[in-house]
């Protein structure tokens, strides 16, 4: 299939792999001039399929560009207390930059221990929040001048603008609003003076509000929800999903080959925004480790 789309929209398509690796190589070049290496830790908790493959390319990523990267993999049953106990010892530790605990932590339904997600993310220091998940650096995100930077969106934004496309003044509509993506999202494409919407699942007439749209940004976790019929000629398509379709295959919110064909630019996926995710998180974590006097 890959090739394939290549072939037939070659022109169309916004090559999140060739671009995350571009970026990568930037990252790699700063790196190797630093006298002390930038260190991520991961922590794992359980053993949830998809989680175990985002970890493992982060682990990869870190190695690409030099970076040290540390895996803690946890059991499944793993306490709120034992999980706070190691990120307060990552905390202290002066070598580590960045901290990421992997989303979702396991339900009790699937043996956890119920584990408050909250709790565990106001837990990582602020400086060290590779993710930009903490109430500070969501506002700093809010207000326009975080240093680390929502990986998602960030890369989404990177993605955009290294394809030439232009926000200002543009209807942005982003589909999803969740704190990892959705909202982050619409603030950094508020902050390049789009004009932004942000639909949801309660959102009346998708269509609608998608055939007005410019830019469209879906991120809300249903297989090819969006299909050529509700996009704009010409518009732009940034598909985030990550999902599977009626055979098992990966597929993205977006249905690609109705889109395709109306679209003027789409992220394909695999091969779209998810490399782009990682580069995002290893820029944060050169960017903790020169906050944090490394250089
Ligand atoms: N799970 C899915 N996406 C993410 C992410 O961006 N960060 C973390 N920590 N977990 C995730």
């Amino acid at each position: 299939m890959a090739e394939n789309i290549y072939e037939k929209y070659g022109n169309k398509i916004i090559d999140g792999k060739r671009i995350a690796a571009e970026y990568r190589a930037e990252i790699a070049t700063e790196v190797a001039a630093m006298e002390r290496k930038p260190s991520l830790a991961v922590i794992i908790v359980g053993e949830d399929p998809a989680s175990q493959v985002y970890v493992r390319n982060k682990e990869r990523g870190c190695a690409e560009v030099g970076m040290t990267s540390l895996l803690y993999r946890l059991p499944t049953e793993t306490t709120e207390e034992e999980l706070l106990r190691l990120i307060e010892h990552l905390n202290a530790d002066s070598d580590v930059d960045g901290i990421l605990v992997q989303l979702p932590l396991p339900s009790v339904r699937d043996g956890g221990s119920g584990i408050d997600e909250g709790a565990v993310i106001a837990a990582v220091s602020p400086e060290k929040d590779v993710d930009a998940f903490r109430a500070e650096n969501v506002g700093h995100i809010m207000l326009g001048d975080a240093q680390l930077l929502p990986c998602t969106p960030a890369g989404v934004m990177v993605l955009l603008e290294r394809s030439g496309v232009e926000i200002e003044g543009k209807r942005c509509l982003v589909i999803g609003r969740s704190n990892i993506v959705g909202k982050p999202m619409a603030m950094l494409l508020l902050h390049k003076s789009g004009t932004i919407t942000v639909a949801h699942s309660r959102s009346r007439d998708l269509p609608a509000l998608c055939r007005e749209a410019d830019i469209v940004v879906a991120a809300v976790g249903r297989a090819k929800l969006i299909t050529g019929d509700m996009i704009k000629p010409g518009a732009v398509v940034i598909d985030v999903g990550m999902n599977r379709d009626e055979n098992g295959k990966l597929c993205g919110d977006v249905d690609f080959d109705s889109v395709a064909p109306v679209a003027s630019k789409i992220t394909p996926v695999p091969g779209g925004v998810g490399p782009m995710t990682i580069s995002m998180l290893l820029r944060n974590t050169l960017t903790a480790a020169r906050l944090r006097g490394k250089k």
